[in-house]
């Protein structure tokens, strides 16, 4: 049995990108391993959010994570901000991790390019997503490839602090869906899907209408060939949508190929809506019960209390080993 830990930002509502690459592999890891999942709230505030907005994208995706199936008796389901120990590792972790390595960063890259003014914390984000998984003792940890980075520098820092003050924390391994690990933009497969971005028409909401799903998938770009082929380099806009059938559906994509040689792409885009329309509906029907329910107070209660536990003995094994007075 492992530890296993992961988070989601609560900057946006959620796509069917977290969904795939992410929200899913919790529900498959929570019936074999020990498991934390949390809304990263203090991550979200590293760009800039309306307060009544990010309030109601933090419920919003605790519903969510219920709604996809995460069952709060086996899995503690917790907001960042309510485990305090997050923000003091955190800061430990910043502390150990060197400038260089922040720099070269990717997403601290995407997120500043073009932008004035930005936030130190965007620029230490690593370090406290570090601390979000070491806190645990986490080896898995269920992500997208995007996180991939973040990830090595969390083993790095994992090691450092080994090497430095005794051996403490195992060693974390990202694990990742087989096709759907990298789902990208509808209307350009070069960028990833991403919950931040400006345009409606690049994304698929979890909570999307089923009408909205289809107007979607009728839009999304592709090329002008008409063969549905899994071929990321040449056909890069068709294999992004055959990715999200195939993990839609559980299809493979041979059988994909196969069921869809010779069409062309608008019998392919009218059932890959209606594969997306068949996975979100019973979902967002869950979603509308535990928004209603009044329960997620509740369930925030009780999973900050059993991440505390785990949290806050890490934290003072750590503070111990570092010299500090605890
Ligand atoms: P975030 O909020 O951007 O995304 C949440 C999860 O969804 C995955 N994901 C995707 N997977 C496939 N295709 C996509 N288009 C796509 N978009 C997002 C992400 O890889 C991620 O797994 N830094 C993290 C949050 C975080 C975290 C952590 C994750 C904070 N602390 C500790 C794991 C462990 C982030 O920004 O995820």
């Amino acid at each position: 049995m492992a530890n296993v830990l992961s988070g989601i930002q609560s900057s946006g509502q959620l796509t069917i990108g977290n969904y795939i690459g992410a929200l899913r592999n919790y529900t498959k890891l929570q019936h074999e391993h020990d498991c934390y999942f949390m809304v990263v709230d203090l991550h979200s505030v590293t760009l800039p959010q309306d307060p009544a907005t990010l309030r109601e994208n933090i419920e919003s995706a605790v519903a969510l994570f219920i709604a996809a199936g995460i069952d709060t008796s086996k899995a503690a389901v917790f907001l960042q901000s309510h485990v305090p120990a997050h923000a003091e590792l955190g800061w430990l972790m910043t502390t150990l991790t060197y400038m260089g390595e922040l720099e070269r960063m990717t997403q601290f890259k995407d997120k500043s390019a073009g932008k004035d003014s930005i936030g130190a914390g965007l620029f230490t984000y690593p370090s406290l997503m570090a601390a979000d998984i070491l806190l645990y003792k986490a080896t898995m940890v269920p992500v997208g490839d995007d996180q991939k980075q973040h990830l090595e520098l969390t083993r790095d820092l994992a090691n450092r602090f080994n090497n430095r003050f005794g051996e403490t924390f195992p060693i974390p391994q990202p694990y990742t869906p087989e096709v759907g690990a990298r789902i990208m933009s509808l209307d350009d497969a070069s960028k990833k899907m991403s919950k931040s971005s400006t345009n409606p028409a690049s994304f698929i909401l979890m909570l999307d209408e089923p009408a909205v799903i289809r107007k979607k998938i009728s839009r999304a770009v592709t090329d002008s060939g008409r063969e549905v082929k899994y071929d990321p380099q040449n056909k890069p806009e068709v294999s992004n949508l055959m990715s999200i059938y195939s993990e839609c559906s559980n299809m493979s994509i041979a059988d994909i190929e196969a069921k869809y040689e010779g069409q062309g792409y608008g019998p392919f885009k009218k059932d890959l809506a209606e594969v997306v329309v068949a996975l979100l509906e019973p979902i967002q029907q869950r979603y509308r019960e535990i928004r209603e329910s009044g329960e997620i107070a509740k369930i925030l209660r009780e999973g900050a209390e059993k991440a505390s536990a785990t949290a806050n003995a890490t934290l003072r094994e750590v503070k111990e080993k570092m010299g500090f007075i605890v």
